[in-house]
């Protein structure tokens, strides 16, 4: 019998949508019903619209254990981008997994501002993007500037396996490399006309109160930023000019409460036209200045 009825104990899509976003409610998490939409979904073969036209639709014996046991770990707290393999960024689907923090849509400014304040350069421009993770940033910059040269980097293996994948499956691996080391270590003696970096920006304190999905499962490497916050931030700052063009970009995301900090390190170091711009949120999230003459 492939049907996971037993007697009469059918589980329809619509039982399972409605018991576990329940569950998930009732442990506090405030996405649950979506989150139950898109692992149900992705063992369905279905979008949220499917599984309301498939409503009554009875889950088959397979069906049920594989979608049982993604539930099982998203209770847990695992990401369901993890459970997913996939997410969303600036219109692309990347792979994600454990070895990359998961792309934000409120990274997706970064790359917005990345965009506009570097349109009026050289159409052969170079942009370097540390702290790439997933690629993301390099990808989606890459993609819309498709006659710049793009390197990447990150201190982590594993991350630039999965960046390198995606710029593949993307096709932004057409012109982005990847290098590998600490922030500047690796483009030793280079210079961009925009360099780009969500670093790890989490006060190292803060990580205890984090939500589950994120202080136990994305890598601490991606979260902690020292003792403020601000660690890799004051040494992107203040390195950034031995590596930027005359009039080349540094722009940085930022957690909602460091832009005045953030926008006051630039100005120190003679950074021009020092703006911070926010998120969907209302909240500061990207400070970008133009290099020291
Ligand atoms: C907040 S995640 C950002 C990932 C991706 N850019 C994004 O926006 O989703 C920070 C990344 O910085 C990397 N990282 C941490 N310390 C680093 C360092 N000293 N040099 C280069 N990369 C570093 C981590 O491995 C992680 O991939």
């Amino acid at each position: 019998m492939t049907q996971a009825a037993v007697g009469d104990d059918v589980w329809s899509i619509k039982r399972v949508l409605t018991w576990a976003a329940d569950d998930l409610k009732r442990r506090g998490n405030d996405s649950a019903r979506l989150d139950v939409e898109l692992l149900l979904g992705h063992v369905l073969g279905l979008d949220r619209i499917g599984l309301i036209l498939h409503s009554e639709r009875p889950l088959s014996g397979p069906e049920l254990s594989r979608f049982r046991e993604l539930f099982k770990r998203r209770r847990t707290g695992e990401p369901v981008a993890y459970l997913l393999g996939a997410r969303e960024f600036y219109g692309l689907s990347l792979r994600v997994d454990a070895r990359v923090l998961v792309p934000r849509p409120d990274s997706e400014r970064l790359v917005e501002i990345a965009l506009e304040r570097t349109r009026a350069r050289s159409m052969l421009g170079q942009a370097l993007d540390m702290c790439t993770g997933s690629g993301c940033i390099a990808i989606a910059f890459a993609r819309h500037r498709p006659t710049w040269s793009v390197t990447a980097s990150d201190i982590s293996e594993g991350a630039l396996e999965v960046a390198r994948d995606n710029a593949h499956r993307t096709g932004a691996i057409r012109n982005l490399r990847f290098v590998s080391g600490s922030l500047f270590t690796p483009v030793a003696g280079l210079r961009f006309d925009l360099v780009t970096a969500n670093p790890p920006y989490i006060p190292a304190g803060d990580i205890q109160g984090l939500p589950v999905d994120v202080r136990d499962f994305e890598p601490r490497l991606a979260l902690d930023g020292g003792p403020d916050g601000l660690d890799l931030v004051r040494d992107i700052v203040r390195e950034a000019p031995a590596h930027l063009t005359p009039g080349g970009l540094l722009a940085l995301e930022i957690a909602f409460d460091q832009g005045p900090r953030t926008a006051a390190l630039l100005r120190e170091h003679g950074y021009a036209e020092v703006t911070v711009a926010k998120d969907l949120g209302g909240r500061d999230r990207v400070v970008s200045g133009y290099g020291p003459p």
